[in-house]
C-alpha cells in the first residue's frame, strides 16, 4: 500500500477541516461547572515523518518514561535547545513545494502524552458529560483519550472540542495528541511569521453538567437616540439572563430595553450578568453598542469612529505564540498608554483571553480569521484554495470557529475573512455565511479590492497621495466601493528605525471623513531569544529559505520595550491637541476623542527658560465635548531674571485620576508653545591662527599643521571633525525589493556614499581664521562635495563653519550632512533640544524641546538588526566628554561607541563591541526615514537634497 493511501495518515493531506470535533460555540473562561486545566508538563517524542511511529503510544499503559518533557502550551521547536528542530521564518513563501494539498514526507511529528487524574471534587462520572477543549494546535492534530481515537483537526488558531464523558476514568486518564507540523491546513496558514508547531494554547477538560449551557449569542445594542440598550441572549439551552445593575431578569430569547451606559473603546462600560440554565451558571460581561454602516461611514453608537490601531501578532521572545495572560495584559496596557484605540488580530483569532481584555480596557477589534494563502501569488494565484470549492468547507469551518467562539465580545466591530489570500468563491462563501450569522458587525477583507464581499474599503501601505485621493472620493472603483468608508488595515511599516510619515497620514485621516484611520504594521518584533545572537531572526536557524529580519517590524522590541516608533505614534494619535504660537498668551485645546469629553483629564503648564522649567501650575480647561476646541488663557509669564533666554510653555494633559490602564498623572497629550526665540551663539573672530612646526594654534585649539585637522580643544583631545554623509542604512532606507518608488538606500551604496574619500586642497592661515579646503567624493563617480572648514576663535571659544557645495550631477539625496569627530572619553550627555528619544525629519513629532540627560549607551536604540539610530533633533547645545557644543543653527546629534561603518556591518546587536573612541555626529541635516521596507519612502519634504549648505558649531570646554 503506498504512503498516500495509508488510511491512518490520509487526514494530514485531506482538505477537509477534520472529523470528530463538536460544533463550534461561544467561548468563556469559566462558569460554575468544573474544569481541569491540562496545561503543564507533557511527554514528547518528535519523529521525522508522520508515520515513523505507529499509534501504540496512545494506548493505556504505554511507557513514555524515556520521552522528553515539554511544557504545554508551547512549541516544541522552542523547547529542548534545538533537540526537537528549529523555527523557520518565511514571509509569504511556503517552506515546502507548492502542490496542494500535499506536504513533504519530512513532516516533523510531535507525539504528546499526558496522564491525568480527575480531582477529588470532580462530579460523578454518570453526572453529565465532559468536553476536551484545545484552544490552539499547529497545524494538525489527532487525539486519543484512553486509547480511543476522538478525531483529528486542522485550523491552528481555532478551538476544537471533543466529547469525552464516556471515556473518562477517575484516575490514570491517558491523553495522547499527535501533532504534525505540515498538513493541508498549512496551505491556509501562510502568514508572515515563524512556522512553529505545537500545542501552543490551553488544553482544558470541561465538565458539562446535565442542563449545561450550550452555545449562546449575546445581542446587546445601544440606541444613541434614546440612550437605551436592548439585550437579548439567544441560547441553545433555555435559561434566564440576569444583569443586576440594570434590574434585568429575563428568559433567554426574550428582549429587554432599559436605559444603559454604552460601551466604546474610550469608555468601555461592561455590565456583569449571568446566563443561568438548569445545569450551569455562565458569567456574562455585556457591553451595549451598535455598529452600523451609515452615510458611507462606520458608526458606533451613532458616531463615526477613527481607528488609531495596530496589527498584533501574538509573540513572546521565548514562548513564541504561547502567550500567558500577563503578557496579553501587558500588550493591552501598553496600547492604552500609547493612545491606541484599535487592534487588528493579524492574522488569526488571538487567544480568547486577549479579547476579554479588549472588552475590559477598551479597544476596537478587527477579529481576523486564520487564513492566508499568500504563497500562491508566486504562481499568479493559480490553484489558490480560496477559489477551489474543495476547500470551501475548510474555509467555512474556520469562519464559523472564529465567529462562534468570539461573537460575545463587544470590542469586536469587524470580522475579517483573513489576510492576503487573493480572491475567490471560498471567500465569498465565508462572507455570506458571516453576514447571515451576525448582522450586528461588519465584514473586512483587504484583498477584496472591489468590495464585493466586504463592508469597508481596506488597503495596505497605500501612499499618502493615494490615501488623499481616496479621502476626496476621487479614487474611482466599483460603485459599491465608492459608497464605502476607507481604512488602511496595514500602514506605517515599523521595521527597524521608523516608520516615518505617520503624522502626514494622520493629517489626512483627520481631514477626510471617509478615511477612518488605520492600523500600523505591526505591534512587536518577533525576535527569538538566542544565547549568542541576543535575538534571532530569519536565517539564524539555518533555514534554507527565509526572509531575514522582516519578522522584526514592530512598535515594541521583542522584550516589549517601546521603540521610538511607538512613542511617535502615541504623539501622532494623541486624543487632545494642544497648540498655539505663544504671542497672545493662549493655547488652543481640541478634544479629538470620538466619545469622551475631557473631564477625565487634568491640564498642567510648565514655563521653561532655555529648556529648564522655572514654574509650573494647573491649567483649567473646560470639559470640551468631542470635536470641540477652546482658547485657554495661560498665566502671565514669569520674568526672565537673567534675560535673553529662549522661553516656551509646555502644556500637558494628564489623567486626573487612576484608571484601570494607567495611574493618575499619566501623560496623555502635550504641546509646546514658543514664547521667545533663541539667540544664535556668536563668537568674535579676534584670534589669529599661529603656526608652529607641527601645530597650528587658534584660541583654545590646536591643529595638525600639515592637514589642518583639529587635534584638541583645551585639554580635550579629539579625532578631527570631518564631513560625514553616511548613515548605516535603516530597513526603511534599504526598502523592499517590490517597492515601485526609488530605493535610495540601495543607490547610496551604488554611488559610494559609504566610502567617501577626503582630498585636502589647502590649509590657509588668515588674519582671523584657519581655513581648510577639501573635496569629499567617492571613487568611480564624478560627484563630490567641495567642503570648506573655517575655524575662528575669541580666545576661549572655537567656531567651526562648514560650507558644502555639491559638484557634479547628484542623483540621490544624502543620508546625512554634518561632521563626525571622535572623543577619547565620554559618557554622560546633557543637551538642550529635542528629546528624550530619537527623532528624524519625519519621525519627530514626539521630540520635546527641553533639557535632557543621558549616557552614550542609553542614546542607542536597540533595533534587532543594527542600523542608524539615536539621533536627537533640534539641539541648541550639547555637553559631552568635557566639551560644550552649540549649534548655529540647531543641529542633530548622535554619539556611539562604534562607527557608522561598524554599525552597518553588524547583523545583530551582539556584533557591536565598544571601541576606545566615542564617535559623535553633529548633523545639519538627516534624510527622512519613510516606510519603504513595505510602503512609501520619505515624502519629498523630508528629502535631504545635495544642495549648497553652511552651518556652524561653537566648541568650548564644559565647566
Ligand atoms: C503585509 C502582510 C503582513 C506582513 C506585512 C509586511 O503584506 O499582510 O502580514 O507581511 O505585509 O511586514
Amino acid at each position: 500500500m503506498s504512503f498516500r493511501t495509508t488510511r491512518s495518515v490520509a487526514y494530514v493531506e485531506d482538505v477537509s477541516p477534520g472529523t470528530g470535533a463538536l460544533p463550534p460555540r461561544a467561548w468563556y473562561a469559566a462558569s460554575d461547572a468544573k474544569s481541569l486545566s491540562l496545561n503543564g508538563n507533557w511527554r514528547l517524542r518528535v519523529s521525522a515523518t508522520v508515520d515513523a511511529e505507529d499509534d501504540s503510544f496512545a494506548a493505556q499503559g504505554y511507557d513514555a518514561g524515556d520521552w522528553a518533557e515539554v511544557t504545554v502550551p508551547g512549541h516544541w521547536v522552542l523547547q529542548g535547545d534545538g533537540a526537537f528542530g528549529s523555527p523557520i521564518y518565511t514571509n509569504h513563501l511556503y517552506p515546502f513545494p507548492v502542490d496542494p494539498p500535499h506536504v513533504p514526507t519530512e513532516n516533523p511529528t510531535g507525539d504528546h502524552l499526558r496522564v491525568f487524574d480527575l480531582p477529588d471534587d470532580w462530579p460523578a462520572l454518570d453526572d453529565g458529560s465532559a468536553v476536551l477543549r484545545f484552544d490552539g494546535v499547529e497545524s494538525c492534530a489527532r487525539i486519543w483519550l484512553n486509547g480511543t481515537e476522538l478525531g483529528e483537526f486542522k485550523g491552528s488558531r481555532l478551538p476544537h472540542e471533543f466529547a469525552v464523558g464516556r471515556l473518562l476514568k477517575p484516575s490514570g486518564n491517558v491523553l495522547a495528541v499527535r501533532v504534525h507540523q505540515w498538513s493541508a491546513g498549512s496551505y491556509l496558514e501562510d502568514q508572515d511569521q515563524w512556522w512553529l508547531p505545537g500545542i501552543f494554547r490551553d488544553v482544558t477538560l470541561l465538565h458539562r453538567p446535565a442542563g449545561a449551557a450550550g452555545d449562546f449569542f449575546v445581542h446587546a445594542s445601544y440606541d444613541h437616540g434614546t440612550g437605551e440598550g436592548t439585550l437579548r441572549v439567544d441560547s441553545d439551552v433555555d435559561g434566564r439572563v440576569s444583569v443586576p445593575a440594570l434590574d434585568i431578569d429575563v428568559a433567554t430569547g426574550e428582549s429587554v430595553t432599559v436605559p444603559v451606559e454604552p460601551w466604546s473603546a474610550e469608555q468601555p462600560r461592561l455590565y456583569d450578568g449571568e446566563l443561568v440554565t438548569a445545569g450551569e451558571r455562565v458569567p456574562l460581561r455585556i457591553g451595549f453598542r451598535t455598529v452600523v454602516l451609515e452615510d458611507g461611514l462606520i458608526k458606533v453608537n451613532g458616531k463615526a469612529v477613527l481607528f488609531k490601531g495596530v496589527n498584533r501578532h501574538e509573540w513572546h521572545p521565548e514562548k513564541g505564540r504561547a502567550l500567558d495572560l500577563e503578557t496579553m495584559r501587558e500588550d493591552v496596557l501598553l496600547m492604552k498608554r500609547h493612545n491606541l484605540n484599535a487592534v487588528r488580530t493579524s492574522h488569526y483569532p488571538p487567544h480568547p483571553a486577549f479579547l476579554d481584555l479588549c472588552d475590559e480596557y477598551g479597544l476596537w477589534v478587527i477579529d481576523e480569521c486564520d487564513l492566508e494563502t499568500h504563497g500562491f501569488t508566486e504562481q499568479a494565484w493559480r490553484d489558490n484554495p480560496v477559489d477551489d470549492d474543495r476547500w470551501t468547507p475548510a474555509l467555512l469551518d474556520r469562519a464559523a470557529r472564529m465567529v462562534e467562539r468570539d461573537k460575545n465580545h463587544p470590542s469586536i466591530v469587524f470580522w475579517s475573512l483573513g489576510n492576503e489570500a487573493g480572491t475567490g468563491r471560498g471567500l465569498t462563501a465565508m462572507a455570506e455565511w458571516i453576514h447571515g450569522r451576525d448582522h450586528e458587525r461588519l465584514v473586512h477583507y483587504e484583498g477584496d479590492i472591489d468590495c464585493r464581499d466586504t463592508d469597508v474599503y481596506s488597503r495596505m501601505y497605500a501612499f499618502h497621495a493615494e490615501v488623499e485621493k481616496i479621502g476626496q472620493g476621487l479614487d474611482g472603483g466599483t460603485h459599491k466601493r465608492r459608497e464605502l468608508p476607507f481604512i488602511q488595515c496595514e500602514y506605517g511599516h515599523a521595521m527597524g528605525n521608523g516608520p516615518g510619515g505617520l503624522a502626514d497620514y494622520q493629517r489626512l485621516f483627520e481631514a477626510h471623513d471617509r478615511l477612518q484611520g488605520g492600523f500600523i504594521w505591526e505591534w512587536i518584533d518577533h525576535g527569538i531569544t538566542h544565547a549568542e545572537l541576543g535575538y534571532a531572526y530569519g536565517g539564524d536557524f539555518g533555514e534554507e529559505l527565509h526572509d531575514g529580519n522582516f519578522v522584526c517590524d514592530g512598535l515594541i522590541f521583542p522584550d516589549r520595550r517601546p521603540s521610538p516608533g511607538l512613542v511617535e505614534y502615541k504623539k501622532v494619535i494623541e486624543p487632545v491637541r494642544i497648540e498655539g504660537d505663544g504671542a497672545d498668551g493662549t493655547v488652543r485645546v481640541t478634544n479629538k476623542y470620538d466619545f469622551a469629553d475631557l473631564s477625565a483629564l487634568a491640564f498642567e503648564w510648565a514655563y521653561q527658560l532655555d529648556g529648564e522649567t522655572v514654574e509650573t501650575g494647573a491649567l483649567s480647561v473646560p470639559a470640551l465635548a468631542p470635536g470641540e476646541s477652546a482658547e485657554v488663557k495661560l498665566p502671565a509669564p514669569p520674568a526672565d531674571a537673567a534675560g535673553g533666554a529662549e522661553a516656551q510653555w509646555t502644556v500637558r494633559a494628564l489623567l486626573a485620576a487612576d484608571t484601570v490602564w494607567a495611574p493618575k498623572d499619566h501623560v496623555v497629550a502635550w504641546g509646546q508653545v514658543p514664547v521667545s526665540a533663541r539667540q544664535s551663539p556668536s563668537v568674535t573672530a579676534s584670534e589669529r591662527p599661529t603656526a608652529g612646526e607641527r601645530t597650528i594654534t587658534l584660541g583654545p585649539a590646536s591643529f595638525d599643521a600639515r592637514t589642518g585637522a583639529l587635534k584638541a580643544i583645551g585639554g580635550v583631545e579629539v579625532t578631527a571633525p570631518r564631513l560625514d554623509v553616511w548613515r548605516a542604512p535603516t530597513d526603511n532606507d534599504a526598502g523592499a525589493e517590490w517597492q515601485t518608488d526609488t530605493r535610495y538606500g540601495m543607490l547610496w551604496r551604488k554611488y559610494g556614499l559609504h566610502r567617501m574619500r577626503h582630498r585636502l586642497d589647502a590649509v590657509e592661515l588668515g588674519d582671523d581664521a584657519l581655513t581648510v579646503r577639501t573635496r569629499v567624493a567617492p571613487a568611480a563617480w564624478e560627484v563630490g562635495l567641495a567642503t570648506v572648514y573655517r575655524w575662528t576663535s575669541d580666545g576661549t571659544r572655537l567656531r567651526l563653519t562648514v560650507s558644502v557645495t555639491p559638484e557634479g550631477d547628484w542623483k540621490v539625496p544624502l543620508p546625512r550632512l554634518g561632521v563626525r569627530f571622535g572623543l577619547g572619553r565620554a559618557d554622560a550627555v546633557t543637551w538642550f533640544g529635542g528629546g528624550p528619544g530619537e527623532a528624524y525629519p519625519d519621525t519627530r513629532l514626539a521630540s520635546m524641546v527641553g533639557r535632557w540627560r543621558s549616557t552614550v549607551d542609553e542614546l542607542q536604540t536597540p533595533y534587532v538588526r543594527p542600523q542608524e539610530n539615536g539621533a536627537r533633533a533640534d539641539v541648541r547645545w550639547l555637553e559631552l566628554g568635557g566639551l560644550r557644543i552649540e549649534g548655529d543653527p540647531e543641529f542633530w546629534f548622535s554619539a556611539r561607541r562604534w562607527t557608522s561603518e561598524q554599525l552597518d556591518a553588524a547583523r545583530h546587536l551582539t556584533d557591536l563591541t565598544p571601541g576606545d573612541t566615542v564617535w559623535v555626529n553633529l548633523d545639519h541635516g538627516q534624510h527622512g526615514i519613510g516606510s519603504q521596507s513595505c510602503g512609501p519612502g520619505p515624502l519629498p519634504q523630508y528629502f535631504l537634497r545635495a544642495e549648497p549648505a553652511e552651518f556652524s558649531f561653537v566648541f568650548s570646554t564644559a565647566e
